[in-house]
């Protein structure tokens, strides 16, 4: 028992949590997602597990992602990558659904299956219903010859190293940055990008690393907004655009490890039903980084505000409106609008973090929850 306990603050690497671990292990284990795919300098892009396939990849009509919780958010990250940079139509599914459904799969159709684990039963049996209708199936894993990954046609592991925290943390930064590499990979292949946007997404991904960490400066300001709403009851995240995915994320860490109720929207569902529960007691994340949704997101905090509800918003680096509209605000650096998620993300795990930990919750392994779901 003592040698297990002693072990287990081993590896925790001087951690009180895997969690927190592996929040702060994320510049690395992006690094190691591109680790020998990526290099910008020579414009050098080459995923080769892949490299059978990219011809489909770039004559597909239609390509099909399946996941479960943060992989279906990655997911849901992915398809605006494929449809803005390669111009394909993706739909993204949960794999519980998708299996019992009777999809529409052809010939040569291209599913995507996101998984950390590789082993969860509703993505493996997805991918084989979509295997017995003709379509293709590349795996996005991080543990190493895992079920999916070896029901898979062909795949890129996403290299985030294991992942021991109940919450997916490192592993969804790491599936962004994949499941990135393989639609520009695929833009480039079909020629839908501009060699100019091409570089300069290269150049950008190999700067996400250093500007994670500057993430981090702000985690004791985190900490802090994080004492403040320890004892809320609910809490709302809402994004538009890229930033969409990453509230559901954000409201998924934060119901998982603290059991505060949190719903993650897209802004503008706001006025269709949601508004009616903001008061002065309802605090509501906004991901309001410096991009093409940026006025509009603005008139979302404004509702908000005119409402009273408590603004805590996500902004990039130097925003000089937002904070005077706001409660507290925490900075991103800049970025590429299309990279945004990887930096976006960071605050939301931090915030769920500290909340869960000052409500003495068991981070790690939060109850009735598994690592990865073998079974229905
Ligand atoms: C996220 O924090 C989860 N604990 C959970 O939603 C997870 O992402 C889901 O079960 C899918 O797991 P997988 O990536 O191993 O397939």
């Amino acid at each position: 028992q003592t040698l297990e306990m002693e072990l287990e603050t081993i590896e925790k690497g001087g951690y009180d949590h895997f969690m927190i671990k592996e929040i702060f292990e994320q510049p690395r284990s992006i690094a190691d997602s591109m680790r020998g795919r990526l290099k910008a300098e020579d414009a050098h892009l080459h995923l080769g597990g892949l490299s059978n396939y990219m011809d489909k990849l770039a004559e597909a009509k239609r390509i099909v992602i399946v996941g479960c919780g943060t992989s279906w958010h990655a997911g849901l990250v992915a398809e605006y990558l494929f449809e803005e940079l390669a111009r394909i139509n993706v739909e993204v599914e949960y794999a519980s659904e998708f299996r019992y459904r009777n999809p529409v799969i052809e010939e040569n159709d291209i599913v995507i299956a996101i998984s950390q684990s590789g082993e969860t039963a509703d993505t493996l049996a997805a991918i084989e219903l979509a295997k017995s209708k003709g379509a293709i199936i590349f795996g996005v894993c991080n543990v190493v010859g895992s079920s999916i990954a070896r029901a898979s046609h062909a795949g890129a592991y996403t290299h985030a190293g294991p992942e021991i925290g109940v919450a997916s943390t490192k592993a969804f930064t790491a599936q962004v940055t994949v499941l990135t590499l393989i639609a520009l990979a695929t833009a480039k292949r079909k020629g839908t990008i501009s060699e100019e946007t091409y570089r300069q997404l290269l150049i950008e991904l190999e700067n996400i690393p250093s500007k994670v960490e500057r993430v981090f400066e702000n985690a004791s300001k985190i900490k802090e907004i994080a004492f403040i709403f320890t004892y809320a009851r609910n809490f709302i995240y809402l994004g538009r655009g890229l930033n969409f995915p990453v509230a559901l994320e954000g409201a998924l860490k934060l119901k998982e490890i603290s059991y505060i109720h949190a719903e993650g929207y897209p802004a503008a569902e706001m006025k269709h039903g949601p508004i009616a529960l903001i008061d002065e007691d309802m605090p509501v994340v906004f991901l309001a980084t410096h991009d093409s949704s940026y006025e509009k997101i603005v008139s979302n905090i404004q509702e908000v505000k005119a409402r009273k509800g408590r603004v805590i918003a996500i902004v990039t680096e130097g925003d000089t409106l937002i904070p005077t509209m706001v409660d507290f605000v925490i900075e991103v650096p800049k970025t590429h609008e299309i990279l945004t998620p990887l930096l976006s993300v960071i605050p939301l795990q931090l915030l769920s973090y500290y909340i869960a930990v000052m409500r003495g919750r068991n981070v790690d392994q939060p109850r009735n929850l598994a690592k990865s779901v073998t079974v229905e």
